[in-house]
């Protein structure tokens, strides 16, 4: 399933992985359309939950409230204040209204203003705009995730990992908050992805998880929002019913990219959800967050040691940054048979650019 052109193309220039203005096209093009995690639904689960969260942090910046109404509707609303534009809720809170600590204003939990100190006698007052905005709001399980609208549905977008995932105990998983994780990476997130989207370099980089994984049996298939990476072999394997287009297989983590910097990394024990945020052109941070189902599972398998191979795909990913650019680089080529999804990425980032 080798797309004809991964035999012709050559890999972007180097000033995609570091060039500025670039990068703010970027922010504009990709991050700002897209899907983010805000933070998982168990925080926002009882009448009056609160949850503060950035919106594509170090991309788009944009403020939110994820909030839980009386009747426990769960909204992503703008966390700016429509009178002066002030940032008002800094940390989780339980609570029956906002409240902007700047002038008094407040708001209920749906968003609606519910009073302005000092704004009797203002005329065609309050307007729509005076409540605050809204974005959508989409949940994954135990994950929940918000876009700014100009993109895909949250229906389409995660629409293969749903097909693909549907049975595993996706409501069963809980954030296990002390395997978080947040990893500084001194190179473009492109770069990273670069890294994550091939199996190329495995044995070369990670002789411990080649141990783990049959390299031999690499398989991957792209969707117009991302693509999927299948782990095969090792101790710890997941069991598919019958009728799972892997049923059969000795399946040890299924890997998803969801366009642009979403990673839903599945093991038999549960998921490791990882954001790639760029903080810059050359910039990236790393989080991981781990929500498990199957905590007996954890130290088994190619969902083990991810530590350790997270500090092996640095190291490379982080000499590719110091190399990318470099006067006497040409460029490169896509290995046919192993970096059809690195192309599938770049030809996904070249169409956002335009
Ligand atoms: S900025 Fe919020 S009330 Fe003035
Ligand atoms: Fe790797």
């Amino acid at each position: 399933m080798i797309h004809e052109d991964v035999r012709r193309a050559a890999t972007p220039p180097g000033s995609w992985y570091g060039d500025p203005e670039l990068f703010r096209h970027m922010v504009e093009g990709v991050f700002v359309p897209a899907w983010h995690y805000v933070g998982p639904a168990a925080q926002v689960a009882t009448p009056g939950d609160v949850l503060p969260a950035v919106l594509g942090p170090g991309t788009v910046d944009e403020p939110l409230l994820v909030t839980c109404d009386e009747a426990g509707e769960v909204r992503a609303l703008s966390n700016v204040c429509t009178h002066r534009g002030m940032v008002m809720i800094e940390a989780p809170c339980r609570v029956r209204n906002l409240r902007c600590g700047y002038h008094g204003r407040r708001f209920g939990l749906d968003g609606r203003l519910k009073g302005a100190p000092g704004f009797e006698g203002a005329e065609d007052f309050p307007r729509e705009q005076d409540n605050l905005q809204q974005a959508r709001l989409g949940r994954f399980g135990p994950l929940l995730f918000a876009s700014l609208g100009g993109g895909p549905t949250f229906e389409d977008w995660l629409a293969p990992v749903v097909a693909r995932m549907g049975f595993y105990p996706l409501d069963a998983m809980q954030e296990a908050p002390e395997r978080a994780r947040d990893f500084e990476v001194a190179a473009s997130f492109i770069a990273y992805l670069d890294n994550y989207l091939e199996g190329l370099h495995i044995p070369y980089i990670h002789p411990g998880l080649a141990a783990v994984l049959d390299g031999q049996d690499y398989r991957y298939e792209t969707f117009p929002q991302g693509s999927l990476q299948i782990g095969l072999g090792g101790d710890s394997v997941f069991e598919l019913p019958e009728g799972h287009p892997e049923h059969g297989h000795r399946v040890a983590a299924f890997y998803f990219h969801l366009f642009p910097n979403v990673l839903l990394n599945f093991y038999p024990w549960g998921l490791s959800l990882n954001m790639i945020e760029p903080r810059g052109p050359d910039r990236t941070v790393v989080r991981f967050r781990s929500f498990v189902a199957r905590p007996e599972l954890l130290e088994v398998g190619a969902g083990a040691e991810l530590v350790q191979v997270e500090m092996e795909d640095e190291a490379a990913v982080e000499a590719v940054g110091r190399g990318i650019r470099a006067r006497l680089y040409r460029g490169g080529r896509y290995a046919p048979a192993h970096e059809g999804l690195v192309h599938h990425f770049h030809q996904h980032l070249a169409a956002a650019l335009g």
